[in-house]
């Protein structure tokens, strides 16, 4: 093995998908407790674009390379008693450095690819589905009993962006894995709304482009009797608040995890919190620490990836393109055409079981 890998690179200060190059640069030093993969694929993510842009720094210590994800083989463990063997294939969750040839990676924060999954299904699964299993399992209270609580299945629910990789992930989640029988999304074009609607059954998406449903938060107080939904899934922000507090119900929940419609809001927000009794929560992943992020996929291989078959979930992969292609694959995920994940190939699987 030489000592360079490609990887992407961004010319400053980043503003169009044309300053996105594959350049030449170091394979990573392994610190401790780390696993060196060599990456098969990587995949696209909303945080890559705004990383591009100087908006979304990598987390201080972190590869300033772009890429939240990775799948591939271990090449290298920084210990000998590592419990991850060689060429075990796994996926990466990473704060920084998944569009390269190889990454390092805390060995806590490797799950190994069920035996019965693709290199390039994989691919599509890290971030997207463990973002939305940590915003249904973990932040959101949905899953946990509580007193007083509606039965789950009973419980109503708003995912924007619902053709999203993550938006797609919980619609499933919320579908086959905890029978939810109302499930409404909003989405930006006709063929997303018919996606949605005929292969994952959602209950009503909602164009928010076309005239007649922009206004989806009236809709939605029609279709509940005027109570609301129990859960909004918001990747939007300052655009929606509005909408978001006038179709959530009574004690109902705003689970926030995007900005993509803006941080700004303007007007009675708190008291419309305190009237409804809202409870807002955010979060984010790329800043948990190593041990939360462990813990989290722990919790999904058990509840999610090793059930994957059994519940009927499907990986959606949007398109692929190679990692020299990185430019045309910014401005796909740009031009919001994609359903389900843009994933990102980069090494071919032979030529790695050759290499080791
Ligand atoms: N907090 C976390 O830990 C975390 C982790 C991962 C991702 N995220 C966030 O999750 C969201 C989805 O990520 P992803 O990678 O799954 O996205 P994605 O597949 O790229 O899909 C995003 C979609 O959002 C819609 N959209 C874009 N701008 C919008 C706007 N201003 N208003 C309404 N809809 C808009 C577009 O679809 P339409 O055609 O339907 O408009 C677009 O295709 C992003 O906001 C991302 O930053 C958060």
């Amino acid at each position: 093995m030489n000592n360079f890998m490609r990887a992407v690179g961004v010319k400053p200060p980043g503003l169009l998908a044309e300053s996105l190059f594959v350049a030449q640069r170091e394979i990573p030093k392994l610190k401790e407790n780390e696993c060196l993969v060599k990456v098969i694929y990587s995949a696209l993510n909303r945080a890559d674009i705004m990383q591009r842009k100087g908006l979304y720094p990598p987390p201080p210590g972190e590869s300033d390379i772009l890429g939240l994800e990775a799948v591939g083989f271990v090449a290298e463990t920084s210990s000998s008693n590592s419990k991850w063997a060689k060429k075990t294939r796994v996926m990466a969750l990473v704060a920084g450095g998944g569009n390269a040839e190889y990454v390092s990676v805390n060995e806590k924060n490797l799950m190994k690819i069920p035996d019965w999954m693709s290199f390039r299904d994989a691919a599509a699964i890290t971030e997207a589905w463990l973002t939305a299993f940590q915003l249904l399992y973990w932040v959101s209270s949905v899953t946990k009993q509580e007193p007083l609580r509606k039965n789950i299945q009973d419980s109503t629910f708003l995912v924007h962006a619902g053709a999203s990789g993550v938006g797609t992930s919980l619609i499933q989640m919320l579908k086959k894995v905890l029978n939810v029988k109302t499930v409404f999304a909003t989405v930006g074009s006709k063929e997303k709304q018919e996606f949605l609607e005929k292969n994952l059954n959602v209950t009503k998406a909602f164009n928010y482009k076309d005239k007649e449903e922009e206004n989806f938060h009236e809709m939605i107080n029609n279709l509940t009797n005027k109570k609301g939904v129990d859960v909004i899934f918001d990747c939007v922000g300052a655009s929606y608040w509005q909408k978001n507090t006038e179709c959530l119900a009574v004690d109902g929940e705003w689970i926030f995890y995007g900005t993509m419609g803006g941080v700004k809001v303007e007007g009675d927000l708190l008291g419309r919190i305190l009237r409804k009794r809202i409870q807002l929560k955010g979060t984010t992943l790329r800043t948990r620490s190593i041990d939360y992020k462990h813990d989290l996929m722990r919790d999904f291989e058990n509840k999610i990836l090793n059930q994957f078959n059994n519940y009927n979930l499907n990986v959606l992969i949007d398109k692929e393109f190679d990692l020299e292609e990185i430019a045309n694959a910014h401005k796909h995920m740009e031009s919001n055409a994609n359903i389900g994940k843009i994933i990102l190939k980069v090494s071919n699987e032979s030529d790695l079981k050759q290499e080791l």
